[in-house]
């Protein structure tokens, strides 16, 4: 049980030592901020007002009462709050900062390849279960990658799975959009041709978090896949070639979209690799096809191009890319701003292939996930 030892007030904070020795601050402001009377009970929204209080706010009388809560009268606004001891300790920001970060990613190479069974998973389990959609959550967040099998292989049939998830992320190209090789097309996915490893659409100000690829048919020679983590890339290069990692972090590339169907034309600038605020990976920039004509300074356009064509050899390099073919009833799942996905050239003639894809933003994984772990 949590139980506090000693009580200190201090100018700007209570200093708590807590029953087995760690020690705590407690700012008054954020104290305030947080009093559990603060925020409604249905929309769990904030109705307090900081602005209300003086940033002289401070404890006029504070002890642990007979509840065993942290009772404390403020100086201002004639207002008492009553804190539970387990939530201070939970929500403990010293504490919190005293930790070691730990990143929820997996990072993986080829080695992946040999081991496909760990991130495949039964679609019946998914609409059967939560904790076969947990398993499948997991797989995304951690892993970013996931392949569901045995789902039906009727037209549009995938929204079932996906809407035990959530809601899909609407674009220009439809839901689902389709995989398909056809005369004229306003996307390169839509012919026969080879895909070499990319993300789609990375000129979008936020580009689609997740993508699910349902193979309907594959009957067609070639049309097999590739997948490489390229945080696993990235982080190859923070650890051995300083320089290029530097380059691929700090300086923003350049990607736009503006095929014959749109009356639009969409550009975004972002780095190719950007992080959290914990240096995690954040997200990755990566697509040779709608990479714009480049229009950083002069001085650093050449390192510029070396340490892209740096990250692009070893996106496209063995040691750490997979290869696999889907088969009809296979749902490829992933981060789309983590993997980077590919296909080699099929032969339209020698059969049929199609694939429908879908896009989720990366708030519904990882959102849907908490919910379902608390
Ligand atoms: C895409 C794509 C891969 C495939 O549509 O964005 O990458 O296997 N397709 O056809
Ligand atoms: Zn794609």
């Amino acid at each position: 049980m949590t139980l506090i030892s000693k009580i200190e007030k201090n100018s700007s904070y209570l200093k708590i030592v807590w029953n087995d020795g760690e020690e705590s601050k407690f700012n008054y402001l954020w104290l305030r901020d947080n009093c559990p009377t603060a925020h409604d009970k249905d929309s769990r929204h904030r109705m307090f007002n900081i602005l209300e209080v003086s940033n002289k706010i401070n404890p006029k009388k504070y002890n642990v009462n007979s509840e065993g809560k942290l009772e404390i009268e403020w100086s201002e606004g004639e207002h008492t709050s009553y804190y539970d001891l387990s939530w201070l300790r939970e929500n403990c920001y010293t504490l919190k900062n005293k930790k070691k970060y730990v990143s929820p990613y997996e990072l993986w190479d080829n080695s992946l390849e040999k081991n496909l069974k760990s991130i495949q998973i039964e679609h019946d389990e998914i609409i059967n279960s939560d904790e076969g959609l947990i398993k499948w959550l997991e797989l995304l967040h951690h892993k970013g990658i996931a392949i569901v099998q045995n789902a039906p292989t009727k037209k549009e049939s995938a929204f079932k799975v996906l809407n035990r998830i959530s809601h899909t992320r609407e674009t220009f190209f439809k839901t689902p959009f389709e995989v398909i090789n056809i005369p004229k097309p306003n996307n390169s996915a839509y012919t026969a041709h080879a895909l070499r490893n990319h993300m789609d659409l990375p000129w979008f100000e936020n580009p689609p978090g997740y993508q699910f690829l349902h193979c309907l048919i594959n009957d067609a020679e070639g049309g097999d896949s590739s997948a490489v983590d390229a945080f696993a890339v990235s982080d190859y290069l923070r650890k051995n070639e300083k320089e290029i990692f530097e380059t691929l972090v700090n300086v923003p590339l350049k990607f736009r979209d503006k095929d014959y169907t749109q009356e639009s034309h969409r550009s975004f600038y972002a780095p190719a690799i950007s992080l959290t605020k914990d240096g995690d990976y954040n997200d990755i920039r990566f697509s040779v096809a709608t990479m714009d004509a480049l229009d950083c300074h002069p001085d650093i356009m050449h390192t510029v191009y070396k340490a892209h064509h740096r990250f692009g050899n070893l996106l496209h390099d063995d040691k750490f890319q997979i290869r696999f073919r889907l088969e009809a009833g296979d749902i490829f799942s992933f981060n789309n701003r983590r993997l980077l996905h590919g296909r080699t050239a099929f032969n339209p003639n020698s059969g049929h292939r199609h694939l429908q894809g879908y896009y989720m933003d990366r708030d519904e994984i990882i959102g849907r996930l908490n919910f379902l772990k608390k």
